[in-house]
This record gives C-alpha cells, structure tokens and sequence, in this order.
C-alpha cells in the first residue's frame, strides 16, 4: 500500500501527509507514522505486509538498485548477498545510548544521554533524513502474536534491506498489525540510514548500494520504551526488533514487570529414555550460540533441538516455574566458521532462501567464507567486491559476515518455537570465549553462586562488535552491550527470581574455548559438547555424580562420556585445571571491575567473591 505525499521537496516539511491509504484506522500508529514522516520526509510511505509477494517486490528493488546481488538461482536458490559499506559492519557499542532521567538507572557499564538532550540532538539528525526515499512501515511481534510472554512492535525505515530482513527475523505484518488495533501496546522504533538522496535546498545525489552515515546513533529510550537508530544499515543496529527491542527495551520491561529478557539460545534435548530437558544458554556475541543450538549429538541415543539461537524471553508462569520463548522467528548467525565439519544442520538450512552479508561470492554465484570449506577456492569476490585468492593474505568473508534465515528452514526445530507458552527451562548455562582458567563445566551450587557466574563472565572480544578482537573484557550474563539499564540492578534483579520462582533452574558455567601452550583448543566442541550437555542433564535429573571445588560442582572421573573421544588424558585434565594463583589474580580483576558499580552492587555479589576466594585458600578440595 503506497502513499503519495504531497510536497514539494524543496521545501520545509509542511506536508499533509494523506493517510487514507494506510491499512489501518488506529489513531495513535496513524498519528505516530505521520509525525515520523514530518520529520523525516519521505517520498513516500509503504505498509508492509510481510507477504512473499512484497519479499519479491522489494528484494527485486535491491537487486536493481545494487544492494542484493541475486545468488545462483541452482545453487543458492532465492537467496542473495549483501555487501555493506566498509565501515557498517558490526554494531557500534560507542554509540549506542540509554537515555534514562536518573544517570545512574543507565548505571556505569551504558552510554548514557539525558533524554530531553538526546531527542533534541536525534530530531536534529532525523529531520529531512529520509528525503528522496521510501519510509517503510513494518508491524511486528516479537513471539507468537498474542502470546502471554510476546510483544509487539512497529519499525519505520528508509531501508529494504531492514524491511526484508525484519520479515524473516520476526513476525512481521497483517497479524501484528491486527493485534495493535486491538489495542495491545506497542514499541515505536524509527530507523534511517542517514543518506538522504535530496537535500534541504533541493539538491540530488545519486543512491549507493549500502547507504549510511558516519555519524551514528542507536538511541533507547526504556521509561517511554522508544527506539531510535540511525546511521547504521548492519544487523544489530538496522533490526530494531532484535538487540534494541528484545533485549535492550525489554530487559528494562523485564525489571519493571518481574521477568528477564536474556541473550540466551534455547534449546530442547531428549534423553535416550525419552525425558525431555529444556536448556537456556548465555555465551557473548560470536561465542557459541547459535552452533549450541544447532548441535547434532556425537553420543548415541541423545536428540537436540533447536527453540532460539540468540535470544530469551523468561516468565514465571502460575506454576512458579520459570517459562521461556524464543522472540524471534530467524537466526542472524555468524558465517565464518559455519562448516559441513562443524554445523551441518546450519549449512543444511542455509540452502536455499538466505540474506548473507559481507560473505565472499564465488564465480559460479554461489556464496564461500572462511571455515565452510577445508580449502578455499582458487578465485573469489571478497566481501569488498575485489579479486580474492588464497594467497591474498586476507580473509574474504568479513570475520563477522553474516546469515539471515528463517528459522522454519532450521532441520533441527522443535515445534515449541510457535508455542506461546513457552518452555520450562531446566537449566541455565554461562559462557564466554576463554583460553585460560574457565573449566570446561562447572555447576553453580545455588542460585545466588549462579548469578555469581553469570556476572564474572569474561569474554575475549570478537569481531560482532567495533574493538580489539581478542581483549578479555568483562560481560556479564554476555549482557554488557544489552542491558538496557544499571548492571547491579540487573544482577538484583537475577537475584531476586529466587523469590519469584517455586522451582528454579540448575546453573552451570561452560567455557569450549580453553587452549594448550600450543594455541589449540583442547576442547574439540560442535556436537562434542553433547557430553557436556547428558552431564548437565543428569544434574537436573539427579542421576551424574559431581565432586566441589572452589568454582563450583565438577563431574565426576566417571560422569562424561568419553567413549569415542580423541582427546588425550592430559589435555582433558589441563580442561578442569584450577590453577590457584591465576584465580587469585582471577577475582581482584573481578572485584576492580564490581567496585564500578559502588553502593549499587547486592552485597551477595560481594559475599560469592569472598566464598570462592576462601575455597582457594583451603583448597577445599574432595578429589
Ligand atoms: P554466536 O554468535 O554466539 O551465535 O556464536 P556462533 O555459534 O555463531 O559461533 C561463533 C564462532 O565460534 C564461529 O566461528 C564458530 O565456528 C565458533 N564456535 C562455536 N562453537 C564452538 C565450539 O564449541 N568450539 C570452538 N572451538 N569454536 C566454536
Ligand atoms: P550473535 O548475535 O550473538 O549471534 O553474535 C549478534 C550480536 O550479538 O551482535
Ligand atoms: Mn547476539
Ligand atoms: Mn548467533
């Protein structure tokens, strides 16, 4: 459905905007869309519907326009490739803002902006952003629409790129939209790229095929719970249901209501006598989740099945059972590393029907990135748009290229991502990339030494952010770039589930990534993590021995499986290895980095550092 403004685009936003053409009579989104389209003159604003028709129609338009590049119709069919700007890869944690009236609700670890400052600077940069473009209306619902634990959404945008990528990554069109008019609350989130194609005297440029802006802003407003993004066309900043809506909004949401939204995968594993355990898994960005969830079992009789692979939504339900959803309807995952060896369901689903982003192209059409195959073909396109070949000296997917598919493609997907109920979750898993220290499993001995666990991860940084790829930086609960409000509110408000819940789930701690003096991992991980996960189950059933040690509950000499494991005996010791001196040195970095959060922090914190720090001293041992 098309609107046709009436203006005259030299001049100042003036317009009246006919809306009559809009799908819907709902005063406030009506209201909403023309104010946005004021502010931001487009030349037009398109409803979308979410419809495979307006898949084609707008995928088409890019193709034409040079921000799609059609894959091999027989070998990649009804998919494409994406190639960003240089400079719009990633999201950008510098500037992205939490705008909350006390500083300290945004607490130390957010940018923070005061709210009335930061919408006067935004409607600086927004106004006439859109000029020369379509602005896009996207209804969406995060969850199955009108489920007890969903919400719902409406994203305006200048990009089609966001627009088609939004229709795989949620629920997106006629049904949200309905859900809105029956009046269900709603988060705005207005986004533009920033690459107006008239300016404010008139003058044309012409479009390039990935638009942004140096200047970037990815704004969050959680007490009137608005999103604003601009600059950015890449995933995390441009697909404002994801990491603003589903985690930054809704964690505050979360706190005010009484229920966690989480940057966990989620997923459904059978045991061989047909018990059904359902495991939520926070690891950081680029650690993990998306291959855990995926997992294809290397131990006999175990079955895995994928609910989420990025984010949590986790309500007590009347039960006082603690009940999750995955919000999304797509995976956005990283390419590189994504092999037949490695992830197989992955590459299974990536078949046909993908948006991949900044993967290198092959000369037969087809798409390649680093890890997919053992060897690398003689020639590429590289994720530039130049000349690849293996002996480039530089890799030809961008180390966070990405996929964007639905997730009913996903071969391993259980039915319990449509249900609005959600699962019950068993168990809660941490996690962070580390080559040091962090044990391969370790059970946290209650829930006040899990949520210990959750806030000590540390992680080496990766490439789905700006930064120093391979810096250890703290992330707790891998929520650091998502909390949308102060990280010890956070940490008590973990703390306070306790009290919220009848039955609580069992924590662990997980870390596949430590690595011998000779830099290779010790761990061969992928579907080998199966054996962590039957542990971890049989700690939920009560069935798997564990001995303590000062980080917590361990398995016991015979409670992995290791029948078929190539792992030697050394390396699988070095896994467990607490070494009491790097511990120590361990918890000062983690009390440096808990004094941040001053007065705010729970005193439980406080307490876990002291019991774990005791526990070395005594080398409380029972091995
Ligand atoms: P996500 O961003 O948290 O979803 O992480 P992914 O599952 O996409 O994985 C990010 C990177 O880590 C990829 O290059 C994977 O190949 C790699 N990776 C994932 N799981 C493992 C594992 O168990 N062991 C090792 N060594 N690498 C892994
Ligand atoms: P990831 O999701 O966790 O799969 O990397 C995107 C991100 O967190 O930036
Ligand atoms: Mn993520
Ligand atoms: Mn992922």
């Amino acid at each position: 459905m098309t609107i046709e403004l009436t203006r005259d685009v030299t001049g100042p936003a003036t317009d009246t905007l006919s809306l009559t053409a809009a799908p819907t009579t709902d005063a406030a989104l009506l209201a909403w869309v023309r104010g946005t389209a004021e502010l931001t003159q487009p030349d037009e604003v398109v409803w979308c519907d979410g419809s495979p028709a307006e898949f084609e129609r707008l995928t088409d338009l890019m193709v034409a326009t040079g921000t799609l590049i059609r894959l091999d119709p027989v070998l990649r069919p009804n998919s494409f490739l994406a190639r960003s700007a240089p400079t719009d890869v990633a999201r950008v944690e510098s500037r992205t803002f939490i705008a909350s009236h006390r500083r300290e609700d945004a607490g130390p670890t957010n940018n923070w902006r005061e709210p009335g400052a930061l919408r006067e600077e935004l409607h600086g940069v927004f106004a006439g952003s859109m000029r020369g473009r379509t602005m896009y209306v996207v209804p969406f619902s995060m969850g199955p629409v009108g489920g007890p634990i969903s919400q719902l959404g409406v994203q305006v945008t200048d990009s089609p790129y966001a627009v088609v990528s939004m229709g795989v990554m949620t629920r997106m069109g006629a049904q949200a939209l309905a859900a809105i008019e029956a009046g269900a609350p709603w988060v705005p989130a207005v986004h533009s790229v920033g690459f107006p194609l008239v300016d404010a005297i008139g003058r044309v440029r012409p479009d390039v095929p990935w638009p942004c802006n140096d200047l970037k802003y990815i704004a969050h407003f959680p007490e009137s719970r608005e999103i604003w993004s601009f600059g950015s066309g890449y995933g995390g900043n441009a697909l404002l249901g994801k990491k603003c809506f589903a985690l930054r909004i809704a964690s505050a949401m979360g706190r005010q209501e009484g229920w966690l939204a989480e940057h966990m995968l989620l997923l459904k594993v059978t045991s061989p006598e047909q018990r059904v355990f359902h495991l939520a898994a926070a690891f950081p960005s680029a650690c993990g989740k998306t291959n855990l969830a995926m997992l294809r079992p290397t131990i006999p009789g175990w079955q895995v099945e994928t609910i989420g692979d990025d984010i949590a939504w986790m309500r007590p339900d009347p039960e006082g059972r603690l009940r999750a959803i995955n919000p999304e309807a797509g995976f956005f995952g990283v390419a590189p590393g994504t092999g037949w060896a490695t992830n197989p369901t992955a590459m299974e689903m990536l078949s046909e029907n993908v948006i991949f982003t900044n993967v290198a192209l092959t000369d037969d059409g087809d798409v390649w990135w680093e890890g997919m195959t053992e060897q690398a073909p003689q020639h590429l396109i590289d994720w530039q748009g130049r000349d690849w070949t293996p002996d480039s000296g530089r890799p030809a997917a961008h180390p966070n290229a990405r996929f964007t598919v639905a997730a009913s493609q996903c071969p391993s997907i259980a039915d319990d991502i449509d249900d609005p109920a959600g699962v019950p979750v068993d168990a809660i898993l941490f996690g962070g990339r580390r080559r040091s220290n962090v044990p391969l499993v370790t059970q946290a001995a209650d829930w006040s030494a899990g949520v210990f666990l959750g806030a000590s991860i540390s992680s080496e940084q990766t490439a789905a952010a700006e930064g120093t790829v391979g810096e250890l930086r703290h992330d707790p609960f891998a929520m650091l770039p998502f909390a949308g409000y102060d990280m010890a509110d956070y940490f008590g408000h973990w703390l306070s589930m306790q009290d919220r819940l009848e039955e609580l789930p069992l924590v662990f701690g997980v870390n596949w990534f430590r690595r011998g003096d000779d830099g290779r991992f010790l761990w061969p991980g992928f579907g080998e993590n199966s054996r962590v996960l039957e542990w971890i189950c049989r700690r939920v059933e009560g069935t798997a021995g564990a001995h303590e040690t000062p980080l917590g509950l361990v398995p016991t000499a015979d409670g992995l499986t290791l029948d078929g494991l190539d792992v030697p005996a050394a390396d699988l010791e070095e896994l467990f290895r607490v070494d009491p001196a790097a511990w120590s040195a361990e918890l000062d970095r983690l009390e440096t980095y808990f004094a941040r959060f001053g007065d705010k922090l729970p005193a439980q914190i406080g307490r876990d550092v002291e019991r774990v720090r005791a526990g070395l001293r005594e080398q409380r041992w029972t091995a």
